[in-house]
């Protein structure tokens, strides 16, 4: 007979078996739901509503279990529907009445919710962890391209020179934010639900502080409706994986583009590249288009858990049951991705001279033209058409800027100077780009330093 069946008549029908077990897919939750049950046991037997002796056999069994799930010896049951009730018929059938005692002033909704927020809550470093290794993995990489000049894109034309550390420093930006957003993440998670009971807390004098504390929760979440049916910092986790997969997918389009024989910016590892079953030639970049592709998953995830909650009325309602496989999924995906990318990133290697090459061509110091001009007194929308006009002569002549010989140039301005040719060399464009964030080398020897010290000041 079911844990619930003292109401019943009839066995449920095997298909509504199928539809409402989670077993499945919650056994992955089995130590938080052991650890909740421990510090829910030893609360009730400190406050009274239990006696010592069923405490001791509680705790003694619980432990006994997840040593043997642990272990592998465990079988979980569809016929138990999911891992809490699988976890307490366990214990009953281990222990006795004592078993039956433990969900006393507790219902699988506050169980369910506690133990769902504490596997996020432990995954989330697991996760800022990979992220601070990909960001030293970019310092690393980007000290060592400080010079290299690479063409920066807008509209992907060809638009004005930077660095390749710049280019990369621009991403160990954006997943430092990434970081921030899942500790701010597990900050606001951290109230405690266990305690809610069913929907509207317990008529025996409980402690709800005790619990939280033993679990580590900043406090008891304030009000119990709230605290069976939040999910919000599942949505709230998601959202930031999100815009983590986006990071990452945008980074992921570049590297293809760069590894193409068009680009040909970059190399990948062998190890982190796969061939063709027919073409005997090709080395394709799979780990940044599966990431890139994945990114997809993790949106859907985000969708289905915001679409499962947005109509349920107060408090707990089955639906929510669908809350688990879209993070687990999301969390999987962002494990698997991180560790993968940052091992790409760090063994490629880098094509500096086609880099160069490409930023030769494409009049990406037709801006420091204009700015030449500019700061020898011309206003600079003069100076932007006096250039526009040059680059038009030199596109017809097959011909950069810099090949123009001076009497071409003082043709079309007299302010044009031997040394023009300093101020529109392409090195001398990257490096003198100074301005705070800019690529300039002691700018991006300050960016360097900085995510260094965000790396050590958010390593635990
Ligand atoms: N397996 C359920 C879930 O994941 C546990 C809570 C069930 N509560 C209930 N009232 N049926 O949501």
């Amino acid at each position: 007979m079911k844990l619930w069946g003292g109401r019943f008549q009839k066995e449920t029908d095997n298909l509504v078996n199928e539809l409402n077990a989670s077993i499945s897919f919650d056994q992955r939750l089995y130590k938080e739901d052991i650890t909740g049950s421990m510090a829910h046991a030893k609360m009730l037997g400190d406050c009274g509503i239990i006696s010592k002796e069923d405490v001791a056999a509680i705790t003694e069994g619980l432990q006994g279990i997840l040593a043997d799930v642990e272990a592998g010896k465990v079988e979980f049951t569809a016929d138990n529907e999911d891992i809490h009730m699988n976890v307490e018929a366990l214990l009953t059938a281990r222990i006795g009445d004592a078993g039956k005692r433990l969900h006393t002033a507790r219902s699988r909704n506050d169980q369910v919710a506690l133990d769902f927020r504490m596997y996020v809550r432990e995954q989330i470093p697991v996760m800022v962890d990979q992220l601070l290794h990909l960001e030293s993995v970019l310092c690393k990489q980007a000290k060592q391209y400080q010079t290299a000049v690479m063409p920066g894109y807008t509209h992907l034309q060809r638009a004005q020179p930077i660095s390749f550390a710049q280019h990369l420093m621009a991403y160990a930006n954006m997943f430092a934010r990434d970081v921030t957003r899942l500790e701010d993440c597990a900050k606001r998670l951290n109230e405690c639900p266990l305690g809610s009971g069913a929907l509207a807390g317990t008529t025996y004098p409980i402690d709800r502080w005790q619990t939280a504390k033993a679990l580590e929760f900043d406090a008891p979440m304030s009000n119990s409706l709230d605290g069976v049916s939040d999910r919000d910092y599942a949505l709230e986790l998601m959202s930031a994986l999100s815009i983590l997969m986006m990071h990452l997918s945008r980074f992921s389009e570049e590297v293809i583009l760069w590894c193409s024989w068009e680009f040909k910016f970059i190399e990948l590892d062998d190890a982190y590249a796969t061939g063709s079953s027919i073409m005997p030639q090709k080395k394709n970049p799979d780990v940044a288009e599966l990431v890139r592709g994945k990114t997809g998953r993790v949106y859907g995830d985000l969708m289905s858990l915001l679409t499962v909650m947005k109509g349920l009325p107060l408090a707990y309602n089955k639906d929510m049951q669908e809350d688990k496989e879209p993070v687990f999924d999301a969390i999987d995906t962002v494990e698997m991705c991180l560790p993968v990318f940052a091992a790409m990133i760090d063994t490629m290697t880098v094509r500096t001279d086609n880099m160069r090459k490409a930023a030769g061509k494409g009049f990406i110091n037709a801006t420091d033209c204009a700015d030449y001009l500019t700061k020898k007194g011309m206003p600079f929308r003069d100076a932007y058409t006096v250039t526009g006009h040059l680059v038009a002569a030199c596109t017809a002549q097959g011909k950069t800027l810099e090949e123009l010989g001076l009497d071409e140039l003082k043709a079309v301005s007299g302010l044009f100077d031997q040394d023009v040719y300093e101020a529109i060399n392409l090195e001398n464009c990257m490096a003198l780009r100074a301005s705070y964030g800019g690529p300039a080398v002691s700018e991006t020897t300050r960016q360097i330093e900085a995510i260094e010290a965000f790396v050590t000041a958010h390593t635990k």
